[in-house]
């Protein structure tokens, strides 16, 4: 009886969140879904896309004490399968957990509820139930169609004529397994296209341009398969013998004068809230919250299997549901914390994605040195940084999203990619290499982009904050630079939204420094965090492309607005089959910047050339960008790190 009441409240103690920032806990998410569902409001037939913490104002957060009290609200995103003498279709519906209140459910329209777990097992279902389709796949030589692998793609951008674009639709593209380990896309069925309609139930327009060879080659990468392993890799093993550096309690992380809180966001994956640093015992405060705030996929190739490509993982596909269960040794090395994360399933349940984020320390070589010649004396220093990181499967890619945090106040951001590319099964001779290169014989992979929105949500110390952009020009040739041989750091306030719609210019060595105007450091100068944008494109589609329109923020490697809590997505709250126009296109509208709380969006990426090095499995390549202090400290901020214990010479 004793330990029974225990039991009890142990588990009532752990639901109940201690920070209003607190990822949500499983029981939270099933008294939400029972609110929800007891409402009456929506019928009994609910296929549910995601479930997220609907963030508390900003001054709640920040005036928020330990012990004190908050609401809970959550947000549910979904589809109302059944009419029940309402308007079938998406819902977006929030939910007070604290009050017990439904707070309001919106039908979705001119947009759907992002994709779930059931929009996937229905799209295989209809696509292989379909008599055309069949015969289509018969037609290319396959009549197992157990072996036929189907995956789904967002029925959103232009329509063939006959599906109705007011309805929850699919594009389903199909490949061939030798067996049910096999790499699917080394075989695919070229040529073919089923538009499925979710909402009817059916396939209702079969496209085929025609069949081509089934490529030769299998596409197998698992151990098992390579003709040999080497066997020269000695053992690495990293340890820490009196554990790591860092302190968590619950989701809040302190690690050397760094404090922030982790989260996960089914539309913005890794989210991290409240990043300060505290500088000889002043708490200050860098970001409020940074995350992904959309990001998008588009294909430049001309083969009709992928004109229509241009995916917003982010948004479309939840990405933040579909974050992997790492593991030690495999994915991270080292003394390893990780945080598990409750996710929504369509049907209401919860599951729990064991080890969705993982956070360790890793030594990053050098951090400064210097041997002084005359007294013939080495200082030298080791880096090391803080990693917080998830890996998330969207369909045939894997996207890998890595927040570090330096000793000497930098903050980087990694995005690594890999996994499978997109594939095309081309005649030999018909290849178009400037659109899609051959990888492998008779297989070739369309040449795309992948482009991340990061929103970055600014508080040095404080909330005011300006943006300048920073170029360095040479100086003409004059009386005061004879020689020519000047050059200069320009600087420049971006005073409107308008004005902060920019690109990257590496030849100008262009980067953008947030200030706070209020502050200044000892020498008289707005203390500050730049933001280094790495080698990156925009958007090769044409700003007035359908791509163009719906994934606006690609167009543009910089946007600042002012800040608005319900503007946190790049491309717009709802996007699957939204026709554009959404998001950062419809923020910035030339409100001012100037000291005044202000975020920070940036985008940057990949477009990518696929090679055969990149074939069965593509090595991970990078993308990412860096926030490093720029007169925040007084002067290098690692001069404390001690000495390592080795004696270095
Ligand atoms: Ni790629």
């Amino acid at each position: 009886m004793t330990s029974a009441i225990q039991d009890t409240q142990t588990d009532h103690a752990q639901t109940l969140p201690t920070h209003p920032l607190e990822p949500l806990s499983r029981s939270e998410i099933e008294r939400g879904v029972a609110i929800l569902t007891g409402s009456g409001e929506l019928s009994g037939q609910l296929a549910f896309s995601s479930v997220s913490l609907v963030e508390p104002p900003k001054d709640a957060v920040k005036t928020f004490t330990p012990g004190g009290p908050f609401t809970r609200a959550l947000r549910f995103l979904g589809v109302d399968e059944s009419a029940n003498g309402r308007q079938a279709g998406s819902f977006d519906a929030r939910v007070n957990i604290t009050t017990g209140e439904l707070l309001e459910v919106q039908r979705l329209s001119g947009g759907q509820a992002p994709f779930g777990g059931r929009d996937l097992v229905q799209s295989i279902k209809l696509t292989k139930a379909d008599p055309a389709w069949q015969a289509a796949v018969r037609r290319r030589g396959v009549e197992d169609m157990s072996r036929v692998q189907i995956d789904m793609w967002p029925g959103s951008g232009p329509l063939p004529d006959g599906v109705d674009p007011t309805h929850r639709l699919a594009r389903t593209i199909a490949f061939v397994r030798e067996d049910k380990t096999d790499n699917g896309y080394a075989r695919p069925l070229q040529g073919l296209i089923a538009h499925v309609d979710l909402t009817a139930g059916r396939v209702v327009h079969l496209e085929d341009h025609g069949a081509a060879v089934l490529p030769p080659e299998s596409g197998r990468y698992e151990a098992s398969h390579q003709p040999s392993l080497r066997t020269d890799l000695k053992p690495i093993s990293i340890t820490q013998p009196e554990g790591p550096s860092f302190r968590v309690d619950g989701y809040a992380v302190e690690w050397q004068k760094w404090s922030f809180r982790v989260g996960m966001h089914p539309q913005h994956g890794l989210v991290l809230h409240t990043l300060s640093y505290d500088d000889a015992g002043e708490r200050r405060s860098i970001l409020y919250r940074a995350s992904l705030a959309d990001m998008v996929v588009p294909y430049g190739d001309r083969d009709p299997m992928h004109t229509w490509k241009h995916v917003l993982d982010a948004s479309e596909a939840s990405v933040g549901n579909l974050a992997n269960s790492l593991s030690l040794g495999c994915d991270c090395l080292g003394e390893i914390h990780y945080f598990d994360m409750p996710t929504l399933l369509a049907d209401g349940s919860v599951y729990t994605i064991e080890n969705a984020i993982c956070m360790h320390e890793e030594d990053y070589g050098v951090l400064w040195k210097h041997r002084d010649l005359l007294s013939a004396t080495t200082e030298v220093r080791r880096s090391r940084r803080l990693v917080v990181s998830s890996f998330f499967t969207v369909g045939n890619y894997e996207y890998g999203f890595f927040w570090y945090l330096y000793l000497d106040g930098t903050i980087q951001m990694e995005v690594k990619l890999t996994g499978i590319v997109g594939v095309s099964a081309v005649e030999t001779g018909a290849e178009q290499p400037e659109f899609a290169p051959l990888i492998a014989p008779n297989l070739a992979s369309p040449i795309h982009q992948h482009l991340f929105c990061f929103r970055l949500d600014f508080d040095v110390d404080g909330e005011n904050n300006s943006v300048y952009e920073v170029d360095v020009e040479p100086v003409p040739h004059g009386p005061d630079n004879p020689n020519g041989t000047q050059f200069r750091a320009k600087t420049t306030l971006l005073e409107s939204e308008d004005a902060a719609r920019r690109d990257t210019a590496p030849q100008a060595g262009r980067s953008w420094k947030i200030v706070n105007p209020q502050r200044t450091n000892r020498l008289g100068v707005p203390v500050g965090y730049k933001l280094l944008a790495g080698a990156t494109p925009t958007l090769f589609a044409q700003a007035d492309s359908y791509v163009g329109q719906r994934a606006g923020f690609a167009q543009h490697n910089l946007w600042v607005t002012a800040f608005a809590p319900d503007e946190l997505s790049a491309a717009g709250d709802i996007t699957l089959q939204s026709p554009g126009g959404e998001g950062l296109l419809r923020y910035s509208r030339d409100r001012n910047i100037e000291d005044t709380d202000i975020v920070v969006w940036h985008t940057f990426g990949l477009t990518h050339i696929p090679r055969p090095e990149d074939w069965p499995v593509m090595p991970v390549e990078y993308a990412g960008f860096s926030l490093m202090p720029v007169g925040f400290f007084e002067r290098n901020p690692a001069l404390d790190v001690p000495p390592s214990p080795h004696a270095c010479k």
